[in-house]
């Protein structure tokens, strides 16, 4: 009895709690538990049915670097001014303490691996300011198709999208894994922050041959709306990317074309399938040891995705845009010591996350610089139901010219930007042509493209209704009982210069201008 008393003592008043953080690579909402019901996603599924999940949660740019720039620091991409993969936070942060160094500050240790900040972006993973130096970085090495994977039949070739194994362990995702299960054995007395970086679904789709054969090979697995809408500026439109299967690269014709044919499609959206599979698994093991530890009740899990992912829907590849599919990332945070399962239909943000965890930590509130609010009401039974309902989720993606085809700097709305997919991934900030900027409402995805202002770093808002009048947007329906597990059919058609939607328009685009102008 006296035992039973102590331990409960111990365990609701003075433990701290610890954290198990999965950050997946291009990972969208992709499992059952989110109405992808032909997928394999037990893991997952099974947190789920323990945690609050959002079901509308957005990076703030849909393009790994940036993101994680972000929500590691939990300040937007303005303020870290980290829009692509040249900069980094600490160019403009030198002194910001990030999340897990928020822990670390509290007794913690932290310790990561992997894809967490994206790598050297900032300089090494942020040694060592993050991380509690119990352990060093457990630095993060991409898979390649080669002897050490032991590549065999369908897809064994060294340069295709696809690379099907059969040394399972060889492969990042359960090293990474494995690599959790150990610190958790060494530091189980310690309140403890785990990190841990999982590679897939990012490409390439190097999976076990058991797994990739688990889904059917098919010809017509084929999203409904295979090109991109006419009714929507091409800038929005992302990416000519090169699909090689068979050793054989495909290019995409454009916007206006189905990016590959009906068989490459499909079998490059089973490796995508198969990759989610993997790395559910793999998560998996890293669960079934914090329930083995006993420490479910001590534990805060969060997963999420860097951003989403499209599989071409509009034409769209990879991510990139900012659409839906591209911005939306699944989100899940289990604290069961807290609140049971629950859903949470309104917007929030990945930059939501620092706040959110210090609380359900019970540990002090971060510095005055730190963004985003504090999710930690959804955890409290007494919050009202409505509570968020209008939350809204902002995200930005920038856009370069890829060559000289058109004139950059004198566009017209109507103008073919096909050129311009090149991307600004290694344009340094001050030479970033367009930025398209968005919001999310639980009912409504408004975006305006603008031309970037290089100095003040902000879109040039002023030029959207005068000068040469180039500033595309872009209106969606969507409310609360739309299907979010239909991901063919999200955005399809550009409301925007429909009649109508004036009013809303103004309202939305005052603000979207009010949110990015300022320096919220
Ligand atoms: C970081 O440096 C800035 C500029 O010197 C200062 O205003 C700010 O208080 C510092 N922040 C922290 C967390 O030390
Ligand atoms: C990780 O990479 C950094 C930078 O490249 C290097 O200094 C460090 O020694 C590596 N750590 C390990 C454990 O290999
Ligand atoms: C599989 O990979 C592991 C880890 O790299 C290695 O130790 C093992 O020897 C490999 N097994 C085979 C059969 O290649
Ligand atoms: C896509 O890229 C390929 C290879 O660079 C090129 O041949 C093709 O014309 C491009 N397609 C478009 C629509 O730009
Ligand atoms: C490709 O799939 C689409 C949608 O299922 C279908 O309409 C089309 O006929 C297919 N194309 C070919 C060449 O089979
Ligand atoms: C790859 O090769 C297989 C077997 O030869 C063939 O069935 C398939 O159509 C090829 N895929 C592509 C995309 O060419
Ligand atoms: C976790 O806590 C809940 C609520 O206090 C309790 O019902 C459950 O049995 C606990 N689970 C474990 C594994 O301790
Ligand atoms: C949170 O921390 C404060 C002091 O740091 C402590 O007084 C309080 O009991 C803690 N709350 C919970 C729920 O652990
Ligand atoms: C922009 O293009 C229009 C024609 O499309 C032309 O009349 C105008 O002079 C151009 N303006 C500049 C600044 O080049
Ligand atoms: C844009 O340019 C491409 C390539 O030149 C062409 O195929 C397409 O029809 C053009 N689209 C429009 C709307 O003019
Ligand atoms: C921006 O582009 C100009 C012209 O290409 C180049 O000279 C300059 O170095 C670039 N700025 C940065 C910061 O890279
Ligand atoms: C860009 O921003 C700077 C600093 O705010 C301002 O001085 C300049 O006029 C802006 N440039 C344009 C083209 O608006």
């Amino acid at each position: 009895m006296v035992v039973i008393l102590f331990s409960l003592c111990v365990a609701g008043v003075t433990a701290q709690k610890n954290v198990v953080w999965f950050i997946v690579d291009d990972l969208r909402p992709q499992f059952v538990s989110y109405g992808q019901t032909f997928m394999q996603t037990p893991n997952v599924d099974a947190l789920v049915s323990r945690s609050v999940v959002f079901d509308r949660a957005y990076a703030q740019f849909a393009v790994c670097a940036p993101s994680r720039n972000s929500f590691m620091t939990g300040r937007r991409p303005d303020r870290t001014q980290a829009f692509n993969f040249a900069d980094d936070f600490r160019e403009v942060g030198a002194n910001w303490t990030t999340l897990p160094e928020h822990f670390k500050n509290h007794g913690y240790v932290t310790l990561g691996g992997g894809k967490t900040f994206h790598p050297n972006l900032p300089p090494n993973y942020d040694e060592p300011y993050s991380w509690s130096q119990d352990e060093p970085y457990y630095n993060f090495t991409d898979d390649t198709c080669d002897e050490a994977v032991s590549p065999v039949p369908p897809y064994d070739g060294r340069d295709d999208e696809i690379c099907t194994v059969s040394n399972a362990s060889a492969l990042w995702d359960y090293r990474m894994a494995s690599k959790g299960i150990e610190w958790m054995g060494k530091y189980v007395d310690r309140p403890f922050f785990f990190a841990l970086g999982m590679r897939r679904p990012h490409l390439k789709s190097i999976v076990p041959v058991d797994v990739f054969e688990s889904y059917p090979e098919r010809d017509d697995d084929v999203p409904a709306q295979a090109t991109f809408p006419r009714d929507i500026h091409n800038i929005a439109w992302c990416c000519n990317y090169s699909a090689k299967l068979n050793g054989t690269d495909v290019y995409s014709q454009g916007p206006w074309y189905q990016a590959y044919d009906n068989y490459t499609t499909s079998e490059l959206r089973r490796g995508y399938y198969a990759s989610v599979t993997w790395v559910d698994s793999q998560i998996g093991r890293v669960l079934t040891a914090v329930d083995n530890y006993g420490l479910v009740n001590d534990t805060i899990v969060v997963l999420h995705g860097d951003h989403g992912y499209q599989l071409g829907e509009k034409s769209c590849w990879r991510k990139q845009t900012n659409f839906e599919l591209a911005t939306r990332v699944p989100l899940l945070v289990s604290a069961p010591f807290l609140s049971g399962p629950k859903r949470v239909p309104y917007p929030v943000e990945l930059v939501d996350l620092y706040k959110t965890l210090a609380d359900l930590a019970n540990i002090t509130a971060p510095e005055p610089s730190v963004q985003g609010k504090s999710l930690a009401a959804y955890f409290d039974d007494s919050t009202p139901s409505e509570y968020g309902r209008f939350f809204s989720a902002y995200s930005q993606f920038d856009r370069c010219p890829s060559d000289t085809a058109v004139d950059v700097n004198n566009l017209t709305a109507s103008d073919n930007v096909t050129a311009f997919h090149g991307g600004c991934s290694e344009t340094a900030k001050q030479n970033i042509t367009f930025m398209g900027y968005t919001l999310r409402t639980l009912d409504w995805r408004y975006t305006v493209w603008l031309y970037f202002n290089g100095t003040s770093l902000k879109g040039d808002w002023g030029d959207c209704h005068v000068a040469d009048g180039f500033c595309p947007t872009e209106l969606y329906r969507h409310g609360a009982s739309e299907d979010l597990g239909d991901f063919e059919r999200f955005e399809p058609t550009n409301l925007a210069s429909q009649p109508g939607h004036a009013a809303l328009k103004v309202k939305l685009h005052a603000q979207l201008q009010a949110h990015f102008q300022s320096d919220q």
